[in-house]
């Protein structure tokens, strides 16, 4: 089994192989990931919402994304693996970028970072990559901007905007991203920038002629439903099965089901030798 690296991505590219990334945070969803052969796993700041209950992802720490990026690249052995920079762990400065992302790398243990954002993030796009920090860009939707924008619906649906996203997507590429996530922007302005680039495009409600696909895996198998984008196909209900499995844990509990005879132990008798 061969790890996955950067340039296997724009050889995929090339090579007209869809890429497929999904987003994890702990060791035991890489390590299931990884086994059904995901090719890259995004420790997303989407763990702010999914995770840790948080209403937007602004809130997520360099400290949180570091303890579980360990987390995945632990479980993870194929997957490449990258983290997102979290809200102004990237914009003061190139210094306390380069600083962040590098605590990413050495503590956390992925092969990238992603940072959102188009021409304001060219620059320190490049100081990483020359510093050999893979960066990863993310067009379109940026939902650290959330508020900005007004919530989490498409962009890019104007002329003007599009042409703002197209032209990100060139200065990222010559800025040396490695890929760009395309999120929530039309089908037909995805498939203009993908048709431009030599770096692949991953979509996310972007349609179907990116390079490759990720979703917020706790979205797609149904693990959180408080907020389902429209884009979203849920592959599996866990949620469901997991509501199901604690209440008949509580039954089975509560009626003296279990623990039965056959998961519990019972300690051998020891006859102790009298002494003469
Ligand atoms: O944080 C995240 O999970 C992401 C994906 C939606 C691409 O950025």
């Amino acid at each position: 089994m061969k790890k996955v690296r950067i340039p296997d991505l724009a050889r995929w590219k090339r090579q007209g192989r869809k890429i497929t990334m999904l987003t994890a945070y702990d060791a035991t969803m890489a390590a299931l990931l990884d086994r059904a052969g995901i090719d890259a796993l995004l420790v997303g700041d989407s763990l702010g919402m999914v995770v840790l209950g948080h209403e937007t992802t602004i809130p997520v720490t360099l400290d949180a994304m570091v303890h579980h990026a360990a987390a995945v690249t632990r479980g993870a052995s194929r997957a490449l693996v990258i983290a997102d920079m979290p809200f102004l762990t990237y914009q003061v400065s190139d210094e306390d970028a380069l600083r962040n992302a590098g605590r990413l790398v050495q503590q956390g243990g992925v092969q990238a970072v992603k940072i959102e954002g188009g021409r304001a993030v060219a620059g320190v796009t490049r100081r990483l990559v020359d510093t050999g920090i893979p960066v990863m860009g993310h067009l379109g939707l940026t939902p650290q901007s959330v508020h900005q924008l007004g919530g989490y619906g498409a962009v890019g649906k104007t002329e003007e905007t599009a042409a703002r996203i197209f032209d990100d997507a060139r200065l990222l590429q010559d800025a040396g991203a490695f890929a760009i996530v395309l999120e929530a922007i039309p089908s037909d302005l995805a498939e203009r920038i993908t048709a431009d680039l030599a770096i692949p495009t991953i979509g996310i409600g972007a349609g179907a002629e990116c390079d490759g696909q990720v979703l917020v895996s706790y979205d797609a198998f149904g693990l959180f439903d408080r907020f389902v984008p429209g884009f979203v196909k849920q592959y599996a209900n866990l949620g469901q099965s997991i509501v199901k499995g604690a209440q008949e844990y509580i039954r089975e509990v509560q009626d003296g089901v279990f623990p039965g005879e056959e998961h519990s132990t019972r300690t051998p008798l020891v006859v102790k030798k009298e002494s003469a």
